[in-house]
């Protein structure tokens, strides 16, 4: 019946066809004349007895069928990869052990797999150091170890004897020490990856001389001194990344030489100076990241030459302006990130034909006059993030009513000293996901068409002067209700950072991706109820009115606000109790209802146990227990009524729940970390 029912399911039909497809493989494998991987090979007893080596000093998955007495073929074993056309008969030449869960450690007898052209143990939990005599198989031209637990230096004289070595992979690792000296030999090498290790020290001359190289990964390291003038012999380079490494210095005027490069990274070095002619002329490039550096100069590419770039990041360095009108002709330009320099300028009209541009940072960057900025760039219609924070500093934000952006998801205008009030354009905005425009002067009403906005789920207005209550339509927004948030990331290596304030201390985002659901109307002068509406925001995560004028109870409804891990209502005017539902509220790690006028019991729950005494300052009388909001009563029998009643039995149940489902949540959120208080017998008042 089961299995009846499911078939039909959509991922059974895939799976189906997987299947098939992994079938035709399987049979197009064993026609290939001299690859084989089938039981009619017997294996070399050579390598039977370097493959039992291998297999005694490791832990894993695979020791199902590496067994020499089930299957005394070795050909046989999960991963081994035997050819009969050596020179010596059918002997073992590839080991695909990717993600098989092996820990402990390589022995030297791998070292006897004299036939061994492959060797890949990425995705593993192996430690210790690669031994030497790996790289004195004549054969060998893969080596993939990446994603393990190595340590050590990076051997010496790899390629002394296994000069055809094509790939090599030690990315993320613990790999230390200098940067290997004696590549030379490595003729073959096409790709390198030593990336996310320790390695430091600076490049040989030797890298220089690998003539067939096509991908460098080298980021994250502690890689020191000069970008040598060499780099222009590796003219078969596709893709070159040296970002978060120690570099420094000018960038080499080589590109010209490197005409196949289409993808260069050297985000945060020390790199100096101008960017260089062949680089801002270079035909091939799409991609060119060289954010957080100290490189200065004017941003002076020749977009008549670099017809393919799609991607560009200069933020974060010493950039002068105007930005140069000519950037408009880099048309195919999707992602554009020019972010903290001093381009100190208006928007060059020409903007309007970036038809493709999809995500667009110029935060910091002493813009001036955002009526002009948003006029030129509604008319690209790709425009889905928008960063425009700390610029125009004391302008009035236009209400042209004619602006639109169809296709914005995310616009950051925070930090702006923005005059005048939410404009009636922004409506139109259908798509909007993300709007920042905290920390601006922004005036009147919060307009009750936000509530209209069916995708949104960051919404911050903080530190403004919005007056009037806060509409009931944001208990309606739809996706902080049900909906899925997915906020694309322009490229996926792509690293945003949005600055609110000019570098040292205060907010900064990180990617996108990472925002959580949030509402934060905190410092304005809103009036009024908190709706019990908002209790319908399961999504919401982060929901903070703190700094205003609100006033009434806080709505028992609150506590349908299930994903809540953050709230704060602290320095309003609200009244009564804090309802005890919300100690349902199992994500909750931080609680703020400081300085209102409420009275009675905490909620007692787990969480609310780790909320430290100044969460509940300021107020009229709030407990952790034995209070109510009722006036003083006489210390009499109804005292006894009440402790049955409140410490008694619906407490004990009501804390037994709520403990489980923290439990679940917490580990999640972090918060059980701290330990929860003891809690106290006495009655402690917090307050006034
Ligand atoms: C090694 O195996 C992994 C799968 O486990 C695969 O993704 C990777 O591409 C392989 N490496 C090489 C160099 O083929
Ligand atoms: C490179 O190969 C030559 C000739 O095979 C050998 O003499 C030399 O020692 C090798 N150099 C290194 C650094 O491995
Ligand atoms: C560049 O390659 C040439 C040979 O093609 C070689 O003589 C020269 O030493 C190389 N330069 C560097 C810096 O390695
Ligand atoms: C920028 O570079 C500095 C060091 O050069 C580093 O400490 C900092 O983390 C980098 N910032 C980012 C956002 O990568
Ligand atoms: C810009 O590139 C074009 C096309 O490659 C070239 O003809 C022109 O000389 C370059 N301009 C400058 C200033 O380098
Ligand atoms: C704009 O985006 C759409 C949809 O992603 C895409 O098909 C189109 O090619 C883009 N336009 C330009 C000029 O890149
Ligand atoms: C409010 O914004 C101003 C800048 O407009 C900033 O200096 C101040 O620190 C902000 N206050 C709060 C409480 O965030």
């Amino acid at each position: 019946m089961l299995l009846l029912r499911l078939s039909p399911h959509p991922s059974s039909v895939m799976g189906f066809r997987g299947f098939c497809l992994f079938l035709f493989a399987v049979l197009a494998l064993s026609f290939e004349p001299w690859l084989l991987k089938s039981a009619e090979l017997t294996c070399n007893s050579i390598d039977l007895r370097a493959l039992t080596g291998f297999y005694n000093c490791v832990d894993s998955e695979i020791a199902g069928t590496w067994n020499k007495t089930a299957s005394p073929d070795c050909c046989s074993w999960t991963g081994v990869i035997c050819d009969s056309s050596t020179v010596s008969g059918t002997r073992v030449v590839g080991l695909e052990l990717g993600s098989k869960r092996l820990t402990g450690k390589i022995c030297e007898s791998l070292a006897d797999l004299y036939h061994l052209r492959v060797l890949n143990l990425s995705y593993n939990y192996l430690s210790g150091s690669l031994p030497a005599e790996l790289f004195k198989l004549q054969n060998l031209e893969v080596i993939d170890v990446s994603n393990n637990d190595f340590t050590g230096s990076i051997n010496r004289g790899m390629c002394r004897t296994s000069t055809g070595i094509r790939v090599l992979n030690f990315s993320n690792n613990h790999f230390s020490g200098e940067f290997p000296k004696d590549l030379a030999n490595c003729t073959s090498l096409q790709y390198l990856s030593f990336d996310k290790n320790s390695l430091s020290g600076s490049l040989p001359e030797s890298i220089f001389q690998l003539q067939n190289m096509r991908q460098l990964h080298l980021q994250d390291n502690w890689i020191s001194g000069l970008l040598n003038n060499g780099f222009g012999n590796l003219s078969n380079l596709v893709k070159l990344d040296i970002s978060s490494n120690m570099f420094s210095g000018d960038l080499p005027d080589v590109f010209g030489s490197l005409t196949k490069l289409e993808h260069f990274s050297a985000n945060t070095n020390l790199f100096t100076g101008r960017l260089p002619t062949s680089l801002v002329n270079s035909p091939s490039l799409q991609i060119l990241y060289l954010n957080n550096n100290s490189l200065s100069g004017s941003i002076n590419l020749n977009c008549s030459a670099m017809k393919n770039l799609v991607s560009l990041d200069l933020g974060s360095n010493l950039f002068h302006g105007p930005i140069p009108d000519s950037l408009s002709f880099c048309q195919r330009l999707t992602v554009l990130n020019l972010a903290r320099n001093n381009l100190n300028s208006e928007l060059p009209n020409d903007f309007k034909n970036l038809q493709a541009l999809t995500y667009l940072s110029l935060s910091n960057t002493s813009l001036v006059n955002i009526s002009s900025t948003l006029g030129i760039l509604q008319h690209c219609r790709n425009l889905s993030i928008l960063v425009l924070s700390l610029n125009f500093h004391d302008e009035e934000i236009p209400d042209n009513v004619n602006l639109q952006f169809n296709n914005l998801k995310g616009l950051v205008l925070g930090n702006c000293k923005l005059r005048g009030s939410i404009p009636q354009w922004l409506s139109s905005c259908h798509n909007l996901q993300l709007l920042d425009l905290a920390w601006n002067h922004l005036g009147g009403t919060i307009p009750s068409w936000f509530g209209k906005f069916e995708s949104l789920f960051y919404l911050d207005l903080s530190n403004n002067s919005f007056k009037g209550e806060i509409p009931r339509s944001l208990t309606l927004l739809q996706t902080l209700i049900s909906g899925n948030i997915s906020l694309e990331e322009p490229v996926s290596s792509f690293h945003l950072s949005i600055f609110r304030q000019g570098g040292g201390r205060g907010m900064r985002y990180k990617q996108i991706s990472a925002f959580r659901p949030t509402l934060d109307l905190s410092y304005n002068m809103l009036q009024g109820p908190i709706w019990p509406g908002f209790g319908n925001l399961k999504r919401l995560h982060v929901f903070i009115l703190k700094y205003n004028n609100l006033s009434g109870p806080i709505p028992d409804n609150l506590s349908g606000m299930s994903s809540l891990e953050v709230i704060d209502l602290s320095h309003n005017k609200l009244l009564g109790e804090i309802p005890l539902s919300m100690g349902n509220l199992s994500f909750l790690s931080a609680f703020n209802v400081s300085y209102n006028q409420l009275c009675g019991e905490i909620p007692k729950a787990v969480q609310f146990d780790t909320f430290p005494d100044t969460c509940f300052v300021g107020n009229i009388g709030l407990c952790r227990a034995l209070c109510t909001c009722e006036p003083e009563q006489p210390p009499t029998h109804s005292f006894r009524e009440k402790k049955t009643k409140i410490i008694g039995l619906p407490f004990g149940i009501g804390a037994a729940t709520s403990f489980v489902l923290t439990v679940t949540g917490c580990f999640m959120s972090g918060w059980v970390l701290s330990k929860p208080k003891k809690r106290k017998n006495t009655v402690t008042r917090i307050g006034h």
